[in-house]
């Protein structure tokens, strides 16, 4: 122990991240500008040649930062697992999907488990950052890890830390995001803390990584809820004639007791929509139903539907059905001024208007094509002409380069399902 503490102090460790993506690549430039040697792993052979250029395909990670770290601190990238031997600690950023059936699907926490096992060494602290229901670092990592003949906790550290990174923010980064850490005994726990206390200026020890992994999916489900909440409340402003853009504007000027969240056509990207299955997945297995979550899933999933009724809403008062009407969405990201697509309620919105017949076309400066229901769409150039042959245009992501007011003047209907209008007096809006 005392030798990795020493050289986590004056940073001559070498931080291995298993996993480029979104949570990867942002946490090796971090420890890369915090001065320590990286070495980033991947199974995408494309993705390691494409770090080891200097070229990002992350969005918040520009390309010019990444090469400095390249040139100056030796930044490099491998699929080639052989070489965890040569790291003293091991983050490990693997995606937690789901499987069709809405479990965990921790099939790449274990495969990454049985690789580091197989090249475990004496003394090495080994992290885990993907979200997952509590148990998973000692239940499931710490027994394939202990099949290497290495003990935890005497031979080599384990402990789990939870990503918050925000994307798309400009204000929350690595440094300025208090890191939670929960090792398997406080020797592990210690060690995590130091070498979080490397890239972030708050570390925050918690007393086992059971503490750790719950306060990740706590904190997804608190938005998950609480999106469901507003989006219900939605619901009933509509039937009651109010605006539920102006009620969360008013609501926010309390300045206890109240956060906002706003509604939307549904929940995306990796995190808010699958992590609250984890622990629900978890809590049966102690006769436990988290009622909360299902009542927020249930309420989420129908906004696309919701959605989908109230544009065939604004149609018909126009006169027009939504059959063979040509509907231009705006934004397929799961939300504004990212290029993530995953779990979008854009998609589903697309495929359910199409669905019923319309004629859907869609504009994103983020994405250029995408895959919905086996076809390929292409974003379409976002020009006056397009906006005024549209039947309707749906405001789906509210990105921050789109002119809202040019919008409104071209398109005969607007459909906004994010608030990004509220601020325009225009009888052609009609908002969620
Ligand atoms: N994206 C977010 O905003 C966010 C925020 C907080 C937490 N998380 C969590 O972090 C984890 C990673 O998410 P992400 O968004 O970075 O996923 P991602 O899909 O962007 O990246 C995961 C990377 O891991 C690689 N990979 C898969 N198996 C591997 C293996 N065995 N060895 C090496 N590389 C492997 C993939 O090729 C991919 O490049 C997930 O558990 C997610 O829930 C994500």
């Amino acid at each position: 122990m005392r030798s990795l503490e020493q050289k986590l102090r004056r940073k001559t460790a070498i931080v291995g991240i298993v996993g480029l993506g979104y949570v990867g690549l942002p946490l090796a430039l971090a420890f890369s500008r915090a001065c320590f040697k990286v070495l980033g792993f991947d199974i995408q052979q494309k993705r390691v040649d494409l770090v080891n250029k200097g070229q990002s395909y992350i969005a918040d990670i520009d390309s010019r930062s990444l090469s400095a770290e390249i040139d100056t601190r030796g930044l490099e990238a491998t699929t080639d697992q052989s070489r965890l031997k040569e790291v003293d600690a091991i983050c490990i950023c693997v995606p937690t999907p789901l499987t069709r059936t809405k479990d965990p699907e921790l099939s790449y926490v274990i495969s990454e488990s049985e690789t580091v096992s197989r090249h475990l060494q004496r003394g090495q602290l080994v992290v885990l950052e993907s979200t997952t229901y509590p148990g998973t670092t000692r239940e499931v990592m710490l027994p394939i890890l202990e099949r290497s003949g290495l003990r935890a906790g005497r031979d080599f550290y384990l402990a789990f830390s939870p990503e918050r990174v925000d994307p798309g923010s400009k204000h929350f980064t690595i440094k300025n995001t208090p890191k939670v850490v929960g090792g398997i005994d406080s020797k592990s726990t210690k060690l995590a803390e130091l070498l979080y206390s490397r890239v972030a200026d708050v570390v925050v020890p918690v007393s086992s990584p059971e503490v750790a992994e719950m306060t990740k999916v706590f904190e997804n489900v608190f938005r998950n809820v609480n999106i469901a909440l507003v989006n219900e409340l939605t619901l009933l402003c509509e039937k009651m004639g109010i605006s539920v853009w102006e009620v969360i504007d008013a609501a926010s000027t309390k300045p206890f007791g109240y956060m906002p969240f706003y509604p939307g056509p549904g929940i995306g990207g990796h995190c808010i929509p699958l992590d609250p299955y984890y622990l629900a997945n978890k809590a049966r297995e102690y006769d436990f139903h988290t009622r909360f979550i299902e009542l927020a899933a249930d309420i989420n999933e129908q906004m696309p539907y919701y959605v989908v009724s109230r544009i065939m809403q604004a149609l018909n008062v126009r006169g027009k059905s939504l059959q063979k009407a040509k509907v231009l969405v705006l934004g397929v990201a799961y939300k504004k001024d990212v290029e993530d697509i995953r779990e979008s309620p854009s998609l589903k919105l697309i495929a359910l208007l199409r669905e019923k017949g319309a004629d859907v076309l869609y504009n994103d400066p983020y994405v250029s094509n995408v895959k919905i229901s086996g076809n390929r769409l292409k974003s379409v150039g976002l020009t006056d002409r397009q906006l005024a042959s549209a039947d309707c245009v749906v405001i789906a992501t509210d990105h921050t380069c789109y002119d809202y007011r040019q919008i409104a003047q071209q398109a005969s209907v607007v459909f906004d399902a994010r608030g990004a209008t509220r601020k325009l007096r225009n009888k052609n809006i009609v908002r969620l």
